[in-house]
């Protein structure tokens, strides 16, 4: 089987928010006590969106400070920005040739970012699933902590895996590069690893704090809608007692937030900070109005996350240290990669 190893990655583009810290960063610190991994700014995806001239190693910086924030240690684990290891991008192009065109038009995040004018959408926004496969599968990663939103996106690097493994496996066989492991019922022997989502617990999809239908994003225009890294202890608590609500209490059990987006999500803010569950959280506060919730839940948030930004803070006024530790990561994530293409190479007969 294959060794276990954690990949995930994260955009360089705007502020990062709660949303990202609770569903996905959290996640890679806990995973790192007990596991390999790799984190990395994905920086080449952030083209997809906008491609002008703009200052993305600020943007990667600010990324990277945020992992070593929140406790990511550089040195037993590796970080690094995409860019630096352009086997992402070559393992990217075969999978272009691996993947299937409808395969693509499929995912709804390419479908509510491209808009009405999907002709008009990039090449690359169409490719993105394609890439992202390739910066876990040039690891042969074998577990991916990420956000809900992410799930879609990690079925299609299953299956990229899994058609590439069956397309050539005489081939795998014939050079022995194969690794036996199950999938599903099966033993099959694979030269790209059948991922493993890491996705769940009580804020695997946290809300925009405004609208309890949509998720917390980055690229929400209204600022009141999320909580960002960089927020200062104020600003925090302001953005919390000013969430939308509905008029009446908390229930005893979390069967009774169904039909409650936006209670449901503020319970589930406020499990993810304490690593508690939601149902924990409502024997706490069951029957209580959020004017006694909301004030709660605003200390947790500044306890837990001004410390994040402080650290943040000065961490981005030493860039050539976070330079430092992206460039020793980017080698070491290369050696790795490299190690993979080669037989990726071969295995195709290039
Ligand atoms: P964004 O989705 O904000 O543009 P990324 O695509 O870089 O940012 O996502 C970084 C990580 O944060 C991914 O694992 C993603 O699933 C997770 N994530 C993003 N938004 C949320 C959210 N609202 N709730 C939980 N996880 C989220
Ligand atoms: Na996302």
């Amino acid at each position: 089987a294959f060794k276990p190893l954690v990949f995930s990655g994260v955009q360089p583009t705007g502020n990062l928010h709660l949303g990202n810290y609770l569903g996905a960063i959290k996640k890679f610190v806990a995973l790192q006590d007990t596991n390999d991994c790799i984190y990395c700014v994905v920086d080449l995806h952030s083209l997809t969106a906008q491609l002008v001239h703009q200052d993305l190693g600020e943007q990667t910086r600010s990324i990277t400070a945020a992992f070593l924030a929140s406790g990511i240690d550089p040195k037993k684990h590796i970080v690094f920005n995409q860019a630096r290891v352009m086997q992402h991008a070559e393992l990217a192009w075969i999978f272009n040739c691996v993947a299937r065109i409808g395969w693509m038009n499929r995912m709804t995040q390419f479908k509510d970012k491209a808009g009405k004018d999907r002709e008009n959408a990039s090449l690359g926004l169409l490719a993105y699933p394609s890439l992202m496969a390739a910066d876990i599968l040039v690891y042969r990663a074998t577990h991916v902590p990420v956000g809900e939103d992410q799930k879609q996106h990690l079925e299609l690097t299953r299956d990229i895996a899994q058609k590439f493994n069956n397309d050539f496996s005489a081939r795998i066989a014939e050079l022995g590069v194969g690794v036996e492991m199950k999938v599903g019922e099966e033993t099959v022997n694979g030269f790209f690893p059948i991922t493993e989502p890491v996705i769940g617990g009580p804020a695997a999809r946290i809300m925009s704090l405004r609208d309890g239908s949509k998720k917390m994003s980055k690229s929400d225009p209204s600022d009141l809608s999320r909580i960002n890294l960089t927020d200062d202890a104020d600003t925090i608590s302001k953005k919390i007692k000013k969430a939308k609500t509905d008029p009446d209490a908390l229930p005893g059990e979390v069967e009774g937030l169904e039909g409650r987006p936006e209670a449901e999500n503020l319970v589930g803010i406020y499990a993810g900070l304490a690593d508690m569950s939601k149902e924990a959280v409502l024997s706490e506060f069951g029957g209580q109005q959020f004017s006694v919730f909301k004030p709660a839940l605003a200390d947790l948030a500044v306890e837990k996350m001004a410390p994040v930004a402080g650290e943040m803070r000065r961490l981005m006024a030493d860039p050539a240290y976070i330079d430092s530790v992206l460039r020793d990561g980017g080698n070491r994530a290369r050696v790795i990669a490299e190690g993979t293409m080669k037989k990726v190479r071969e295995i195709i007969g290039l």
